[in-house]
């Protein structure tokens, strides 16, 4: 009963690229982008995974849905191998692309979701139950008749996450889901995403580039780079390897010198706003009431650091 939902040991994916030499010959490359994966999540945890550009989470994502097989290594997702029974792991596992949609384009949403639950032979009662709580909880009402090709990217990327629920998946796998959301979007994905783990138990594997995903919806997150588990953790515990800091972006009242508060220093003014930079270990909250206390605030936000920078400072200085 206790066995992870996901189970990867040793998991590698190497990649045979040809590349071009000149003009006339090409080369045969290796592209190692999964090397040595071993990690396992328990049933119900909400995981982030992070990483730069080309690190391989994509890859491991495809793999963990059979989509691609790995060229070594074992991976178990509730206890089956997706290389050997990817037809029978799709019934358990939900999958969302951020840069790509998986609902037809032609087509309004209300038929696509059709076409899913013939696809996962979808009993009736628990279609229309899933699907009312998906249109009500990501408020997409109004948008079952609209043709997909006619959705914002927002839009559709509710769709989108609608549709990898509709058959219940114990597992649920988003690359990307808020890449390109606005505030407004990124905030309605994020509050679905939370009613989804914390209702339905759902275990979650989360690719993102914004790390306020991981803030607001994950306790433990992973950094892959070059295809190798750099960092397993807390993001608290990660910000303070890293040594990073978050922003806190203020709008006074009027324009001032630089803001002197304790534990944050000013790093930018701009006409009546000031950027105060503070360790991304530590609470905004004594910040906010300090300056609350001493200036005439008229507004703020805080800025999480980029996952690039928070990487870049683990491996120190030597790596530009
Ligand atoms: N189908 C493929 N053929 C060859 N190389 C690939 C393929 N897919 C990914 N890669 C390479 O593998 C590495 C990891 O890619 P990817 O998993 O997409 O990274 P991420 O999602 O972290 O940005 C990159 O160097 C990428 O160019
Ligand atoms: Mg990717």
């Amino acid at each position: 009963m206790d066995d992870p939902v996901i189970a990867l040991d040793g998991v590698e994916k190497v990649f045979d690229v040809r590349r071009k030499v000149g003009r006339m010959r090409r080369e045969r490359q290796e592209v190692r982008a999964v090397d040595g994966l071993t990690f396992t999540v328990p049933r119900g945890e909400m995981v982030g995974y992070i990483g730069p550009n080309g690190a391989g989470k994509s890859t491991t994502i495809k793999m963990l849905t059979g989509i691609l097989n790995p060229s070594a290594g074992r991976i178990r997702i509730c206890g089956i191998d997706p290389t050997r029974e990817r037809t029978r792991l799709a019934r358990r596992i939900g999958v969302v692309f951020g840069q790509r949609t998986t609902l037809w384009w032609d087509l309004p949403l209300r038929d696509s979701y059709q076409l899913v639950r013939r696809m996962y032979r979808i009993a009736d009662a628990r279609y229309a139950a899933n699907l009312d709580a998906c249109v009500e909880l990501l408020e997409l009402g109004p948008l079952l008749d609209v043709p997909v090709r006619q959705l914002s990217l927002g839009q559709r990327m509710r769709g989108d996450i609608a549709a990898a629920l509709l058959h219940d998946p114990e597992v649920l796998y988003l690359d990307e889901p808020t890449i390109g959301l606005d505030v407004i979007s990124k905030a309605r994905v994020r509050d679905f995403l939370r009613t989804v783990n914390s209702e339905r138990g759902t275990t979650v594997l989360l690719t993102t580039h914004d790390l306020t995903d991981i803030e607001t919806l994950c306790r433990r997150v992973m950094v892959i780079d070059q295809g190798r588990l750099m960092y397993d953790g807390g993001l608290a515990g990660l910000h303070a390897v890293g040594e990073s800091e978050r922003t806190l972006v203020v709008d006074f009242a009027q324009e001032l010198p630089p803001a002197e508060v304790d534990g944050a220093r000013c790093v930018r003014v701009e006409g009546p706003r000031q950027w105060l930079a503070f360790p991304a270990a530590a609470s905004a909250a004594p910040l906010v009431s300090a300056l609350a206390a001493g200036y005439p605030l008229v507004d703020l936000s805080i800025r999480e650091p980029a996952i690039e920078d928070v990487i870049a400072r683990m491996y120190g200085a030597d790596r530009a």
